[in-house]
Parts: structure tokens; C-alpha cells; sequence
């Protein structure tokens, strides 16, 4: 039995008003469906405290997390300590805007990984090849070695508290989505990964990312091996964000 989960990463979108009523929008949609996946939202930073307060069926993911642990004297930073005590469960952790544009590199992301890990915190960890790095035929390499980086810090027990998102960074916000038969073939090969690493293999969710949308929701999540989605833009309007919540809901296999 693997979860599906649907993830609205918002990332740094949308404004303060605006946010608040999507948010009670897609808490209301939610409300009224029978479904078994699981539905989360990932807000700004500054917006998780009021979303924790409020949520009721939908659980809130931050963005990113620091690599400081615990409170004190760190100016502008995050930490996994202060998200588990306000309520927050989960974290996604490797981003490919993270990795391009803000220098997060393998150290920083393990990390990140063990400090949302000591903290119990949920990781989702992203993975995904570029443009250029798939047509080098890299891009089974490329996936590998991102997981290699997460395997060499996590404990035995630690898996069982990870979902895996498969993000071709190509697919990001360009309105190109991975044909269901490439996304299917690289979480065969992430799956293949895990049971190499973990007893943990077949219960964990991968969700695909990169221009999900109600249009290919369906053909993604009839994927044996795609157990939801992390949504961006369409993740911004409650409606596109809830069809995709219907698509996965089918599958909870
Ligand atoms: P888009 O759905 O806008 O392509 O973004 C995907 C993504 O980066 C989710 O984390």
C-alpha cells in the first residue's frame, strides 16, 4: 500500500491576500472530497505559522530548511527545530532552484537532510537531471549520484520518513512534461535504488514534478511507480491544483 501525495510547492508566490484565500479555498475543496491521498501545501516561509494554525485535512511543507540547528543567533535562517515546533511536519529539501540559484550543494543539503531528520521532520527530497544532462544520455547518472548523496547521511530508520520527488529540471515551468513513459522509467530506477538501500523500498511515495498539470495528471498517475505530484504553477489556482488531487486519488494502489 503506498500513500499518493499531491504538494502544492507555491514557492515564492503568491501575495499575502492572495494566499490566504487560496489557501482556505483548497482547504474547502479538499474538505468536500472523499479521498485517501494525501494533500499538501508548501507556502513561503513567512506564511507557514498562519496556514499551521489553520489547517485541518491538508498538512503545510516548508521550502527549504537551514543548515543551523536548534534557535539562537542566526539572522534570517529557518531552522528544523523551529519548524517541528510550530507544527510543521515535513520539508523539501534540494530543490533544483535551490541547487541552481542559491548554491546548495551537496554539503549543505546533507546537511539540511540531518538537521530535518534530527528534528523527526518528513524530507522530500528532490532529484532531477537538466536539459543538457539528458541529452548526454546522463541522466540516470545524474539521479544516482543525488540519491548517493542522500543515502550516505541518513540512518536505517531514516527512510521510512522520506518521499522522493522526481523534478527533470527541463520540465520546470516550461510547460514540457516528461512523457508518462520517461517519468515511469527514471522511478524504476529510483525504486530499483531504494530496494538496494532499504527494506523501505516499496512503501515509499515518488512523485513526479515539472509541468503537472490536469491535462497529464492522469497519464502520470496511472504510472505503477508515480505515487503523486509536486506541483508547481498549477498548484497557484485551486481548481487545476484539485483535478490533479482527483487524478492521483484513483491510484492509491
Ligand atoms: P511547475 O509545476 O510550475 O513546472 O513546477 C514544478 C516544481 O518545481 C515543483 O516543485
Amino acid at each position: 500500500m503506498r500513500q499518493q501525495w499531491v504538494i502544492g510547492n507555491w514557492k515564492l508566490n503568491p501575495r499575502f491576500l492572495d494566499a490566504k484565500t487560496l489557501f482556505e479555498t483548497v482547504q474547502t475543496q479538499f474538505g468536500e472530497k472523499k479521498t485517501s491521498c494525501q494533500v499538501a501545501i508548501a507556502p513561503p516561509a513567512p506564511y507557514l505559522g498562519m496556514f499551521v494554525e489553520q489547517v485541518e485535512q491538508l498538512s503545510v511543507v516548508a521550502q527549504d530548511v537551514s543548515t543551523v540547528s536548534g534557535f539562537g543567533a542566526y539572522t534570517g535562517e529557518v531552522s528544523a527545530d523551529l519548524l517541528q515546533n510550530m507544527g510543521v511536519r515535513s520539508v523539501i529539501i534540494g530543490h533544483s532552484e535551490r541547487r541552481e540559484l542559491f548554491a546548495d550543494d551537496t554539503p549543505s543539503l546533507q546537511q539540511k537532510i540531518k538537521q530535518a531528520r534530527q528534528a523527526d521532520l518528513q524530507v522530500v527530497y528532490c532529484v532531477g537531471e537538466s536539459l543538457s544532462q539528458r541529452e548526454a544520455s546522463q541522466a540516470e547518472s545524474i539521479v544516482v549520484g543525488q540519491l548517493n548523496d542522500l543515502k550516505d547521511v541518513l540512518t536505517a530508520d531514516d527512510w521510512q520518513h522520506l518521499i522522493i520527488a522526481y523534478e527533470p529540471i527541463w520540465a520546470i515551468g516550461t510547460g514540457k512534461t516528461a512523457s508518462p513513459e520517461d517519468a515511469q522509467q527514471m522511478h524504476a530506477t529510483i525504486r530499483q535504488y531504494l530496494k538496494e538501500h532499504t527494506a523501505y523500498a516499496e512503501q515509499l511515495s515518488l512523485l513526479y514534478g515539472g509541468s503537472v498539470k490536469p491535462e497529464n495528471a492522469v497519464q502520470l498517475a496511472a504510472c505503477q511507480d508515480v505515487d503523486g505530484a509536486l506541483v508547481g504553477g498549477a498548484s497557484l489556482e485551486a481548481n487545476s491544483f484539485m483535478a490533479i488531487v482527483d487524478a492521483f486519488s484513483q491510484y492509491n494502489v
